[in-house]
């Protein structure tokens, strides 16, 4: 729980883009100091200027959040500047599609290095500062906010590296906030869960390493980002209202934040077939032609 966010740090990962950016901008108007990292370095410059025209004070590194060694020298960067971090969102994040059985070995080290190894190191590299500032420091408060996704909710079909990486930021966030409630109480978690959210989530591969390369695309993995870019881009709720619930979020100490709560019956209806034992219900039951419309065209393909 943060109360008063004036001259404290936030640092954001994923800030050249989308939500990233829209928290960096409502830390900016609140008085934060802010730490953005991306590895996009004409976003990171495009928003460091946007910042530093308002005179708050910034740091932005480049980093690629899946690499131990990047997200260490950050960390390290953040202590020596600012010391402890009061707001850290690990929240960088990558999408990708295609039937479960037709990613690669590199599709499956990307995913998981920005969705979970990002947000494993920024728990790992800041929780214990904060921890220490928090012990000096009786008036420290510090809060945790983890970028998942419904997909951490729910097993939407055609996408399942995404729902496997966003369902363990889901029990890490989970896990994080209750060891941090055994040790303090000046310092939680909240894990984002939006749905569909105009961005640049659709156009991930515009940060894929060269190392990790992707192969042509098989039919069902073209198919997925068709969708995929059509449900984003048609997403009413905008990047900077789920900012805004963030921010509220940690004001309130509230730990699931929802960008659509009215598409919660969807994990109402996979917790009811978890608990009774039932066979997993169809997706698509509300929206049969788009149900049918995806198996003809996977099973044409
Ligand atoms: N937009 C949606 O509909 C939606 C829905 C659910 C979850 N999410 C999640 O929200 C988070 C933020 O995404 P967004 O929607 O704002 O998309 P976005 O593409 O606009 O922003 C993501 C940012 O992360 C950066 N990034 C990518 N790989 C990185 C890496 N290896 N290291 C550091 N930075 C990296 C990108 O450069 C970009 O600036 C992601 O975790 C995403 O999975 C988005």
């Amino acid at each position: 729980m943060i109360k008063n966010f004036q001259g404290k740090t936030a640092v954001l990962t994923g800030a050249g883009s989308g939500f990233g950016l829209e928290c960096a901008r409502i830390g900016a108007s609140l008085g934060m100091n802010l730490v953005l990292a991306d590895v996009q370095q004409e976003a990171l410059d495009k928003a460091a200027a946007e910042f530093a025209g308002q005179g708050v004070r910034v740091l932005a590194q480049r980093v690629d959040v899946s690499d131990a060694g990047q997200m260490q020298a950050l960390a390290d960067a953040v202590r020596q500047q600012f010391g402890a971090p009061h707001f850290v969102f690990n929240n960088a994040g990558v999408g990708a599609g295609g039937l479960v059985w037709e990613n690669t070995v590199a599709d499956w080290q990307w995913v998981l290095g920005v969705n979970l190894w990002g947000v494993i190191h920024g728990v790992r590299l800041f929780t214990p500062m904060m921890l220490e500032a928090a012990k000096a420091d009786p008036s420290f408060e510090g809060h945790i906010v983890n970028t998942a996704s419904m997909a951490g909710l729910l097993a939407p079909p055609n996408m399942g590296i995404y729902n496997v990486s966003k369902h363990a930021v889901v029990s890490l966030t989970e896990t994080l906030y209750q060891d941090l409630a055994l040790v303090s109480d000046q310092i939680s978690a909240s894990v984002l869960c939006p749905f569909f959210v105009p961005t640049g989530i659709s156009h991930s591969e515009r940060n894929r390493p060269a190392h990790l390369a992707a192969q042509p695309l098989t039919a069902s993995q073209k198919i997925g980002q068709a969708m995929s870019e059509k449900a984003v881009g048609s997403g009413k709720v905008t990047a900077a209202d789920v900012a805004r619930k963030v921010f509220d979020a940690m004001a309130a100490n509230q730990f699931y934040i929802y960008s659509h709560p009215q598409a919660l019956g969807s994990v109402q209806t996979r917790m009811e077939d978890v608990v009774q034992g039932r066979n997993p219900t169809d997706p698509f039951a509300h929206k049969p032609e788009l149900g049918a419309s995806l198996k003809a065209s996977l099973r044409a393909a």
